[in-house]
């Protein structure tokens, strides 16, 4: 393990300059084309699994749930959900009045068992204590299922409102996902057992204006999945440890992000909460890595091809910031 203590006291040492001849680029290249040859053997294979055999579905019945930011928006209706399938659902909020009023009502039209907890979500300590609360109040039981939902819809840019703001929105939207994924996954590892769920944004795949620490923090969490699930992969934990990354363009939650939206005819229709939460939900049952939404979504991938001054036009004429900023 690195350390990264000493740096300011480490002395420079350059690497060592290797010349490459032809014979090593053919023995590169063509151990690579063995690798393409594997890969594509593997592949084929799991496609005609898929196709003779199906999507495989689990079975969550009885699991216990962990939705962060669940008293609100998607997190309350991914909480909804889970239950429905009949997932014990543990809310963690901030907002611990809206928590526990969101575990009532779940419990009441459900009947699984719901607990709220306060946590600031990007706390470690935080999630250290939520666990051992956890663990006491759930007779030891573990953490089946982690949403990593709570997330701070942040409009500002690089140079608005206070540096500490920005530090915010890391802290809960990227940071977040480290110390809870840190905190619960050894026991599903133990237990051989777990999915984790973490919500991004379209804005990790295509960037859209004053929202530099949104789109940032977001473009994190699609690095902190892919490369959780080459760890989990080099492990050997992938066949029981699931992962799905989460990339929803538009929802209709909470007011502050509507209004601004309705002003925002280019952005397109929004997608209500309860659709996202099946979504999702399907997405952990049928153990999908990835799931963009609404699957129309994947066009606005042509965007990152724009030559300059076309992206310019998309992202300013078709999306109209500078209104919005005048209003703010
Ligand atoms: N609404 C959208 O259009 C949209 C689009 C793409 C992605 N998302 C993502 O979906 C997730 C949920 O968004 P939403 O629209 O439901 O937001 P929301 O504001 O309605 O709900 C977020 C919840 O997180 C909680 N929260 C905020 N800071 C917290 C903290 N430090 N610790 C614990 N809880 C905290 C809030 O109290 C709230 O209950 C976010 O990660 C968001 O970035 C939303």
């Amino acid at each position: 393990m690195e350390n990264f203590d000493d740096f300011e006291k480490k002395s420079y040492q350059e690497g060592v300059e290797i010349k490459y001849g032809f014979a090593d680029y053919f023995s590169y290249f063509s151990k690579m084309f063995i690798f393409f040859v594997k890969i594509t053997f593997v592949m084929t294979q799991e496609i005609f699994e898929k196709i003779f055999y199906g999507t495989k579905v689990k079975n969550i019945h009885g699991q216990l749930a962990l939705v962060t930011g669940g008293a609100n928006g998607l997190g309350r209706a991914t909480s909804f959900r889970l239950a429905q399938e009949g997932c014990n659902v543990i809310i963690v909020d901030i907002n611990e009045e809206e928590a526990i009023r969101t575990a009532a009502a779940i419990s009441e039209r459900y009947g699984v068992k719901t607990k709220a907890y306060k946590v600031d979500v990007s706390n470690f300590d935080a999630f250290q204590e939520l666990k051992q609360n956890i663990s006491r109040d759930f007779d030891g039981q573990t953490i089946d299922i982690l949403i990593n939902n709570a997330g701070i819809l942040s409009a500002i840019s690089l140079n608005e409102g206070q540096h500490t703001q920005i530090q915010k929105v890391i802290d809960v939207n990227l940071t977040s996902h480290f110390w809870s994924v840190r905190t619960f996954l050894q026991d599903m590892i133990d237990k051989k057992r777990g999915h984790i769920v973490g919500i991004a944004s379209m804005g990790a795949k295509v960037s859209f204006p004053l929202a530099i620490s949104y789109c940032a923090t977001k473009s994190g969490l699609d690095g902190f999945y892919r490369a959780l699930q080459d760890e989990l992969c080099v492990e050997d934990h992938d066949e029981y440890i699931k992962l799905t990354c989460v990339y929803p363009s538009f929802i209709n939650t909470r007011k502050e992000l509507t209004d601004i939206l309705d002003q925002m005819e280019g952005v397109g229709p929004r997608m209500s909460p309860s659709y996202v939460a099946n979504e999702i939900v399907e997405a952990i049952k049928k153990e999908k890595i990835s799931l963009v939404l609404p699957l129309s979504a994947w066009l606005l991938l042509v965007s990152n091809f724009l030559t300059p001054k076309a992206m310019k036009l998309a992202k300013v004429q078709w999306v109209p910031v500078k209104r919005l900023k005048k209003k703010d």
